[in-house]
C-alpha cells in the first residue's frame, strides 16, 4: 500500500502572495471539472484523470461527493479556495513514491501546482456519497 497522511507546508510568504494573487486574478470563474478528462464512469463511481505542469492549474471546482486521488507524480501542489469560503490556502508536498488520499466532500478550490514536477494524479468520484 502507498499511503501517507498529507504533509502540509507552510509556504513561503513570496508563494503565498503569488497564490493570493491567482486567487484575486480568478476570482468569480463559475464552477468547472473537478479534472482534465473522465476515464471511467458507472452508476457508483467516476474516474478522472488529472495533469498538470509546474504553473498549471485546475478548474475551480467543488467535490459535491467523496474522492479518492490516486497520485502518481508532483512535488508541491496548492489548494486554493475562493476569498468567500473564508478557508485558508493550502500547500501539500507530494511523497516521492506518491500517494492516495482521500479528499471528503464538501470543499471548492482551484489545483495548482507550485512544484516543479508534474502533477499527475486520478481521482475516484463516488457518486453516490
Ligand atoms: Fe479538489
Amino acid at each position: 500500500m502507498i499511503h501517507s497522511t498529507p504533509e502540509y507546508i507552510q509556504p513561503t510568504a513570496e508563494l503565498l502572495e503569488k497564490l493570493e494573487k491567482f486567487r484575486e486574478e480568478n476570482a468569480g470563474e463559475s464552477i468547472g471539472g473537478v479534472a482534465d478528462r473522465v476515464l471511467f464512469e458507472d452508476d457508483n463511481v467516476k474516474i478522472w484523470e488529472m495533469k498538470l505542469e509546474p504553473g498549471q492549474h485546475s478548474d475551480l471546482h467543488h467535490h459535491a461527493v467523496d474522492y479518492y486521488l490516486i497520485i502518481f507524480s508532483g512535488d508541491y501542489v496548492a489548494g486554493i479556495p475562493p476569498k468567500e469560503s473564508g478557508a485558508d490556502i493550502f500547500v501539500a508536498k507530494v511523497p516521492e513514491q506518491g500517494n492516495t488520499v482521500h479528499i471528503p466532500k464538501g470543499g471548492t478550490e482551484w489545483a495548482y501546482n507550485c512544484g516543479e514536477k508534474l502533477y499527475h494524479e486520478y481521482l475516484v468520484e463516488l457518486k453516490n456519497t
